[in-house]
């Protein structure tokens, strides 16, 4: 479990706060003044630690300097922070194990790319840069589907397009055992990092992770053959789902450093009206997601999208042209904040 909320213990170690130790002080980059923990330091505690790199992240405007110092003291240290009374000082290796880390932090890489694993939902999943990093707005998707899913009781076929680390498919697989799961991904390293999660989980038997890529014209080509995905894809689909790339161009250079200096910005990026991907998408999804009969709903499609797109796609599908689609938009759903995050298109 990563997302330690710390802050109440770390507020008592620091009010027990002792002095400084011996430090020598050196000048680092760009001509800043830092304190560096000295190699020839009588001792060296937790809350030194704390106190050091908490007050250096402050100081560079590094984002969430709280959570990232707990976090990183915490892997480096393989447990829980101590109570109070039992601070100790830390061995010369785990010393330069956390400065080492907490550079990388001061460089702005995420914390989940530092330590190397997240949470995502009862998920701990393995993150390797520049795989995107699943976000928490992504968990209520998968609860919102969850819920649809309840009440079915033969094996469901799952499609995710952009499977990422694979967060959303391992989620509905682990939480749901009738799921079966397709995912494809156009990034290999992320169909990698899919498939070791699958494979820590022992969900690889229900979650089969696919190299392929959506094109412009919604149709899914194999990235090894560069042929046209046929074999693979199950021939009807109970739910698609994609968490796609779907911020409007000009906003992604708003991104915070983290995202844009460190994560996959093919990702993100949806284009000029952040739609690049989402409409192939819906057409592709239209094309595979089972039509509804007298005794059974129409497949679902969920995507994550921008709180400016439920409208547009709206009309979108009511035009002329797009109406043969036979897709109904029937529910926004609203994100943690309160944002329209989610849209639940259903086959009529
Ligand atoms: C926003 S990330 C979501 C990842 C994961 N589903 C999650 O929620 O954590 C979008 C993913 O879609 C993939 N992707 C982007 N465009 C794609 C395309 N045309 N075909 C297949 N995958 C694509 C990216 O490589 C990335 O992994």
């Amino acid at each position: 479990m990563i997302r330690l909320n710390l802050s109440v213990l770390f507020s008592a170690m620091v009010a027990h706060v002792k002095p400084l130790n011996c430090r020598s002080v050196s000048t680092c980059l760009n001509g800043k003044t830092y304190f560096h923990s000295s190699s020839t330091a009588m001792s060296y505690s937790r809350i030194d630690a704390y106190n050091e790199w908490y007050s250096k992240f402050v100081r560079e405007g590094v984002s969430e300097p709280r959570e990232s110092i707990e976090t990183i003291i915490s892997h480096v240290l393989a447990k829980g922070l101590p109570p109070p009374h039992h601070d100790h000082d830390l061995s010369k290796k785990e010393q330069e194990h956390l400065e080492s880390l907490c550079e990388c932090r001061m460089a702005r890489m995420p914390l989940q790319y530092i330590i190397g694993e997240w949470q995502f939902r009862r998920l701990n999943l393995k993150l390797y840069p520049p795989v995107f990093i699943p976000r928490p707005e992504t968990e209520t998707l998968v609860e919102i589907i969850l819920e649809r899913l309840s009440k079915k009781s033969d094996t469901i076929n799952v499609l995710e397009i952009g499977c990422g680390s694979g967060a959303i498919s391992l989620a509905l697989a682990q939480e749901n055992s009738k799921v079966v799961c397709t995912a494809i991904d156009q990034c290999k390293l992320a169909c990698q990092v899919a498939r070791k999660n699958s494979s820590a989980l022992k969900l690889s038997d229900r979650v089969n992770i696919l190299w392929a890529k959506l094109t412009e014209e919604g149709e899914i080509i194999d990235c090894c053959s560069k042929y046209k995905l046929v074999d693979g894809l199950p021939k009807k689909i109970d739910i698609v789902v994609s968490n796609p790339p779907y911020i409007p161009r000009p906003d992604v250079f708003n991104l915070q450093p983290e995202i844009l200096l460190y994560e996959d910005l093919r990702a993100i990026d949806g284009g000029k009206d952040g739609l690049e991907v989402v409409l192939p998408l819906i057409k592709f999804a239209s094309t595979l997601l089972k039509p509804c009969t007298t005794s059974d709903d129409g497949g679902k499609l969920f995507i994550e999208v921008d709180p400016i797109h439920p409208a547009l796609l709206r009309n979108w599908l009511c035009g002329e042209e797009n109406s043969k689609l036979q897709l109904l938009l029937k529910y926004v759903h609203l994100d943690l904040f309160g944002k329209e995050r989610f849209v639940e298109i259903v086959k009529v």
